[in-house]
């Protein structure tokens, strides 16, 4: 069985050196989609690529694609991740699917030269919504050409500023977004840190993904009274705290009485006027609910919704309820699932197929070609956190399977 080489301390030193860009304390990454650390880690990876022998390009939303052209025409083959971090994350969520991308295809344009097919190495821009919540995937939703003109205006960060003005004030024009669109990709596979906790149970360090769950994100909107916090007797009170928290214990039981793998999650809350002595004006805050199963899914959202009006009612008091994103679960194409099944077994590296509790950028792209994914094992089954860990061991090991499959499709 021919493997390629590929090498730990290169793996691991541009997990460092990636990581030092927008570095948040000892092991946290800050880089938001735009940001200076989100352009320097894009020219950071593209030095990477052009030494590694790759023709590079940025696309109209900042995708940045490295691309070792094949000797036949045809459909791409395509693999990487999104550099954009939470804020702030870990430095493997997304980096380290590029990094994997990057290096299994070095490996493999040393030892077999050029491809038969062509392989393009993707770093895809804004995946976690860490600056614009509504974005949803805006570097592959650009490559799907479902990026409308109007949602440049209402496409509105945390901080309040529209995408379209943060990417002209990058120099990127959005008028160009049209051009982003692809319909010449074949296969889209991302390596990816596990970010739950199964592959370390099962002492296993990689996993071939076959389904990706799907999620609804809602903004919830509890209005009240606001009052003296002493002197208003508790029976006459119209408080959207006391409301806002029966419904976020609430949700999160709905999903612990569906069971696994339902899960549900209240991340972000703001209070207005938010003092101790003033009974809250105004409580909102966001619910990010999933499940893998289309049905059980529609279930949850209608529990949780049921449940928040019958609350509001009950407690007299307005609530506004909004989907700001929705993304329906998706399953990974069998075949390629089944070839980095085998190229996994071939090269003797234990693992299992398993479902993806995370979202990614893989379920867009499998809108438009076949897809599927490797995670790695999370130490501790940790992620969106600056404890995110993943041993070198375990990443070379799963880049071993990416490029032993991308050698399988390419060459
Ligand atoms: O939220 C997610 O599942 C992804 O990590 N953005
Ligand atoms: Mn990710
Ligand atoms: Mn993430």
């Amino acid at each position: 069985m021919s493997e390629q080489e590929i090498h730990p301390e290169i793996v691991e030193q541009r997990v460092y050196d990636l990581s030092r860009i927008g570095q948040v304390g000892e092991t946290g990454v800050t880089r938001t989609v735009y940001s200076p650390e989100w352009v320097a880690a894009q020219d950071q990876l593209e030095s990477w690529m052009q030494t590694a022998g790759l023709e590079t390009r940025r696309d109209a939303v900042g995708n940045l694609w490295g691309v070792a052209k094949g000797t036949e025409p045809g459909p791409s083959i395509v693999s990487g991740s999104h550099v954009d971090s939470q804020a702030p994350g870990g430095r493997f969520d997304g980096a380290l699917g590029i990094i994997a991308a990057l290096t299994a295809t070095e490996a493999l344009l040393k030892q077999h030269g050029q491809p038969l097919r062509t392989i393009e190495v993707v770093s895809l821009c804004e995946e976690e919504g860490s600056r614009f919540s509504t974005a949803g995937f805006w570097g592959s939703r650009a490559v799907l050409g479902l990026i409308s003109p109007e949602d440049l205006a209402t496409t509105i960060s945390f901080d309040g500023e529209t995408i379209g003005d943060v990417m002209r004030g990058i120099g990127l024009d959005p008028t160009r977004i049209p051009a982003a669109k692809r319909d010449d990709i074949d296969t889209f596979i991302e390596l990816h840190i596990e970010q739950g906790p199964v592959l370390e149970l099962e002492q296993l360090p990689v996993g071939i993904v076959t389904a990706i769950t799907g999620y609804r994100h809602y903004v919830v909107e509890v209005s009240g009274w606001a009052n003296h916090a002493g002197a208003f007797p508790m029976k006459y009170r119209r408080d959207p705290m006391a409301a806002a928290a029966e419904m976020i214990s609430g949700v999160i039981q709905n999903a612990i009485d569906m069971g696994q793998p339902a899960v549900t999650t209240v991340g972000r809350l703001a209070i207005e006027p938010n003092f101790p002595a003033i009974i809250p004006e105004r409580v909102t805050f966001m619910i990010d609910a999933r499940h893998p199963d289309p049905a059980l899914r529609e279930q949850l959202y209608e529990q949780h919704e049921k449940l928040i009006y019958e609350i509001a009612d009950r407690r007299r008091l307005n609530v506004d309820l909004h989907i700001n994103k929705d993304l329906a679960p998706r399953p990974c194409d069998p075949g390629i699932v089944d070839l980095l099944d085998q190229a996994a077994t071939d090269l003797c590296i234990p693992h299992i197929r398993m479902t993806s509790g995370a979202v990614h950028d893989t379920q867009r792209f499998s809108q438009i070609a076949r897809t599927a994914m490797i995670f790695v094992q999370s130490k501790d089954g940790r992620s969106h956190t600056p404890e995110e860990y993943t041993s070198t061991e375990h990443a070379t090991l799963g880049i071993q399977v990416l490029a032993e499959a991308l050698r399988r499709l390419a060459y």
